[in-house]
């Protein structure tokens, strides 16, 4: 521990000389070759009185993530174009303010279960629970104050390849009228392969449906470049589980094959996202059924800008995840670089069980036992070409 306090004291002060270029705006080249290390700041303070810290990780290549103890929410990710240019591709805010006001979960750690559960109802253990309906008729991304909302604690933590920060937040008993406490944590480790790392773990004192993901919006032209319609998107999977007109799997996993749906080849994202069909406003809002089923770390995604040349790869342990093409954005909130968040600036691929899993048992099972450790593992991995 002592060893690791002295790398952090000197890792604050490497990066002092560096800060005017990791966290200036815009877009400037970093170079190469610098250790990796881990700084804490301030942040800034909650309406409620709370200080809320912020933790840079930089690693060998420059590469840049700013995580908060708000939410454990990913605030800025910069990483090299083609010609090593630096560019933020998350969307989000410059402060507290933002994160803490009505927003579509920016960067946010999602619990304790991210996407919907039909008309907030489920039944466990022989006993009916009700959740807060918070989106439409439904439950979404654990109620009026999920875990994005929370305040988690952090540690600075020892990583093979890199630098790694865990975030753990205790979740009450009936919190958001979900059975058991709970503990939870997510560890960010960024490696020195330009790699961004979610390591999840939770247990529970009563059987518990669980759903962990990160809700970060993507534009790897740069954060507020414009609309995300040109990247071209390549989704592990043939299959995906289609929704009611409120988002509600309808229990059926249908073939991609032939329709608009089909991101099994690489194709840009708005090639057929107007023929999507779905309610206002449109766009993909949708659960594809990763082809290697979940339980092992394996390729999912892959995105690539055609201008920057960044290619983004996801990599999951879980069974599905979510496309979502930033539909409900409609210029009305600001974001970093000052630029308005209008339709399709940003999109999202959030790892994940199926929505409402708890209401499909032929779903993968989504429900955590006491005595039992949930895990499951995401890596966003940045390249170019
Ligand atoms: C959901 C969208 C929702 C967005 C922001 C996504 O996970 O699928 O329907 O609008 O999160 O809340």
């Amino acid at each position: 521990m002592r060893t690791l306090r002295a790398g952090i004291a000197v890792v604050a002060c490497a990066i002092v000389a560096l800060a005017g270029v990791a966290t200036s705006a815009g877009t400037q080249a970093i170079p190469p070759g610098k250790a990796a290390r881990v700084e804490k700041a301030k942040y800034g303070v909650t309406k409620d009185g709370t200080a809320i810290d912020v933790y840079t990780l930089t690693n060998t290549g420059g590469v840049v993530a700013n995580v908060i103890t708000f939410g454990a929410l990913l605030t800025e990710l910069r990483v090299p174009d083609r010609a090593g240019v630096m560019a933020d591709v998350v969307l989000g805010f410059n402060s507290i303010d933002g994160y803490e006001g009505a927003h579509p979960y920016f960067g946010a750690t999602i619990g304790r279960v991210a996407n919907r559960i039909a008309k907030g109802k489920f039944r466990l253990g022989g006993q009916e629970y009700t959740l807060a309906t918070n989106n439409g008729p439904n439950h979404l991304h654990g109620g009026n104050k999920g875990f994005d909302k929370r305040v988690w604690k952090a540690q600075v933590v020892p990583a093979a390849d890199g630098v790694a920060v865990k975030f753990t937040y205790v979740s009450g008993d009936s919190e958001e009228g979900y059975p058991g406490a709970m503990t939870v944590s997510v560890t960010y480790t960024l490696t020195n392969r330009n790699e961004l790392r979610f390591d999840y773990t939770a247990t529970s004192t009563k059987a518990t449906p669980i759903n962990l993901t990160n809700h970060s919006y993507f534009n790897l032209a740069g954060e507020g470049a414009g609309d995300i319609l040109g990247h071209e998107l390549t989704i592990m999977a043939d299959r995906f589980t289609p929704v009611d007109d409120t988002l509600i799997p309808t229990g059926d996993i249908s073939s991609v094959r032939g329709t608009v749906m089909d991101f099994t080849r690489p194709i840009p994202i708005g090639a057929r996202i107007a023929q999507v069909p779905g309610p206002a406003p449109g766009g993909y809002d949708h659960n594809y059924v990763l082809t290697h089923g979940g339980g092992v770390l394996a390729m999912s995604a892959i995105v690539r800008e055609p201008t920057s040349g960044r290619v983004m790869e996801v990599l999951t342990t879980e069974p599905g995840v979510q496309l979502y093409t930033g539909n409900f954005l409609d210029g009305t909130i600001t974001g970093k670089a000052g630029v308005l968040y209008k339709k399709n600036f940003g999109f999202c691929l959030e790892t994940q069980h199926f929505p409402d899993s708890i209401n499909h048992p032929a779903f993968p099972p989504a429900i955590l036992e006491p005595g039992r450790t949930f895990k499951s593992t995401t890596v966003y991995r940045f390249s170019s070409k």
